[in-house]
C-alpha cells in the first residue's frame, strides 16, 4: 500500500514523457530543423537518417526483448541450479561478429555512396558564391556577377550553388540548416559546400549560423538565405555589382546632366531629361521575412540617441562626411567599408576591407553579422558605440563622449548625434 504514490508518480511522469514526445510532432513550425526536404543535399543526407532510424529501431527491439527475456527467465530463484555457461562457446562468438557485419554493411554501402556524392565536385554551371568568414560577418562574393555583400546570401531556386568556404581569421563554420551544410572554414584552406535549393522555394528565408567557436561574438555571427525565382535573382545581381543609384554623387551627376541638357539648345530642351534611376534591382521583400528571421537582440540600454534627429538626417551631408578626404579623421568609413563609386584615392578593395561592404547596405534587411534588424535607429547606435552592441566588434566607437570598450577610454574627437543622423541618412539611399 505504501508503494501506491510512488507508482502513481512513476505513471504521471510516463505520461508527461509521451505528452512531451507528442508535443514534438504538432504542427507547429521548426525553422531552423534539418529534416526538410528543401535541397538535394538535405534530402540526401535525410534519406541516410530514415535508413538508419530504421535500422536502429529493429536492433533496439531485438537486442531488447532478447535482454528482458534473459533477465526473466534466468533470474535467480531460490535453489534453482547454475544456468549453462557459454564462455569460450567460438561458434557462438563467431555468430554474434557476423550477425552485426551483416547489420553493418546495408548502412556502410549507402553512407559511402552519399559521402562521394556529396563529396563530389559541383556540377559545371553552377552558380559559384566565395564565403568568407570573419570575426563576425559573413562576407559573400559573387564572381560570376560582380557583386560582393554581407551577411545575406541570395540563391536562386533550382539551380546549384557552389560555395568555396575561406576564413580570413579563425576558423568559423558555415550552416543553414533548412538547405544544408554544415562545413568548416578553415584556415589557410579552402573549403567547398554545394547544394541546389528547390525549384519551389521562391521568397523563402533560411537562417544560418556560425557553428565554430569563434570568439566572444560567436553566437552573434548569423546568416540570412533568401531564395528567390532565378529571373528575380538576375535583377538583385544586376543591380548589386554597380554603385547605388540613390547615392547623393550619382544622384548630383545626373542634376548636372539634366542642367546641361536644359541650357542646350532649343532642340535638346524639348527633350526630356533623363530621371534618375532609382531602381535598386530586386529586393528581397521585407513582408516575407517570418517573425524567425527577423533578429530581436536588445538594443543596450546605455546608448542613448535622440531619434528625433533622424527624421531630418541629411543625405547629402553624411555623403560629405563619408567621402570627403578631408573628413577621413573624423569619419573614417571608407578606410574598412567599400562603397563602390566612392573613395577611389583610398585604394580599399574587398580583399583588404575589414569591414563589410557598403555598396548597397540601404537593401539589407539585417547587420552586424544578422544581429538587428536595419533600421535608422539601430543604424545610428551602432556608429555611435558598436562595441557596446556588439560584444567584441572592431569597429570603432564614434560618438564623441561614448565609452570605447577596446581603447578603454572615452572618444574625444568623434562624430555629433546630429553628423551620425547624417550618415544614416546617407546610408538609406545606398539601394
Ligand atoms: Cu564564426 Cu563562430
Amino acid at each position: 500500500m505504501t508503494r501506491m504514490p510512488h507508482r502513481r508518480h512513476a505513471a504521471g511522469f510516463v505520461v508527461a514523457a509521451c505528452l512531451l514526445a507528442l508535443a514534438a510532432c504538432s504542427g507547429q513550425e521548426y525553422p531552423n530543423t534539418t529534416f526538410t526536404a528543401n535541397s538535394d543535399l538535405n534530402v540526401a543526407v535525410n534519406a541516410l537518417w530514415d535508413r538508419f532510424l530504421f535500422m536502429a529501431t529493429i536492433v533496439f527491439i531485438v537486442v531488447e526483448s532478447l535482454l528482458i527475456f534473459t533477465v526473466v527467465r534466468f533470474r535467480a530463484k531460490p535453489g534453482a541450479p547454475m544456468p549453462k555457461q557459454i564462455h569460450g562457446n567460438h561458434k557462438l562468438e563467431i555468430v554474434w561478429t557476423l550477425i552485426p557485419v551483416l547489420i553493418l554493411i546495408p548502412l556502410a554501402v549507402p553512407t559511402v555512396k552519399t559521402i562521394f556524392k556529396t563529396q563530389a565536385e559541383a556540377p559545371a554551371g553552377s552558380l559559384q558564391v566565395e564565403v568568407y568568414g570573419h570575426q563576425w560577418w559573413w562576407e559573400f562574393r559573387y564572381p560570376q556577377y560582380g557583386v560582393t555583400t554581407a551577411n545575406e546570401l541570395y540563391l536562386p531556386t533550382g539551380k546549384t550553388v557552389n560555395f568555396t568556404l575561406r576564413t580570413v581569421d579563425v576558423l568559423h563554420s558555415f550552416w543553414t540548416p533548412g538547405l544544408g551544410g554544415k562545413r568548416d572554414l578553415i584556415t589557410n584552406k579552402t573549403n567547398h559546400l554545394w547544394y541546389t535549393p528547390n525549384a519551389d522555394l521562391a521568397e523563402q528565408v533560411f537562417n544560418g549560423f556560425c557553428t565554430e567557436y569563434c570568439g566572444s561574438s560567436h553566437a552573434n555571427m548569423r546568416l540570412r538565405v533568401y531564395t528567390v525565382k532565378p529571373e528575380n535573382f538576375e535583377s538583385w545581381a544586376a543591380h548589386q555589382k554597380d554603385a547605388a543609384d540613390g547615392s547623393p554623387a550619382l544622384v548630383a551627376a545626373q542634376k548636372t546632366a539634366d542642367s546641361l541638357a536644359k541650357k542646350a539648345p532649343v532642340k535638346a530642351a524639348i527633350v526630356p531629361a533623363p530621371a534618375p534611376v532609382m531602381n535598386a534591382g530586386y529586393v528581397f521583400p521585407a513582408d516575407k521575412l517570418k517573425p524567425h528571421n527577423i533578429p530581436r537582440t536588445p538594443i543596450p540600454a546605455k546608448i542613448t540617441f535622440d531619434d528625433a534627429l533622424l527624421a531630418n538626417g541629411s543625405a547629402v551631408a553624411g555623403h560629405d562626411l563619408v567621402t570627403n578626404i578631408a573628413n577621413i579623421g573624423k569619419a573614417p568609413c571608407l578606410t574598412c567599408h567599400v562603397i563602390k563609386g566612392e573613395g577611389a584615392m583610398l585604394n580599399l578593395s574587398d580583399n583588404n576591407a575589414k569591414g563589410p561592404n557598403l555598396t548597397h547596405v540601404g537593401t539589407r534587411h539585417t547587420f552586424a553579422g544578422g544581429l538587428f534588424p536595419s533600421n535608422p535607429s539601430n543604424l545610428a547606435r551602432w556608429i555611435k558605440n558598436a562595441q557596446v552592441m556588439k560584444p567584441g566588434a572592431t569597429m570603432n566607437t564614434f560618438g564623441i563622449g561614448e565609452y570605447s570598450p577596446m581603447m578603454k577610454a572615452k572618444v574625444t574627437a568623434g562624430l555629433s548625434d546630429k553628423e551620425i543622423a547624417d550618415i544614416v541618412a546617407y546610408l538609406m539611399t545606398l539601394k
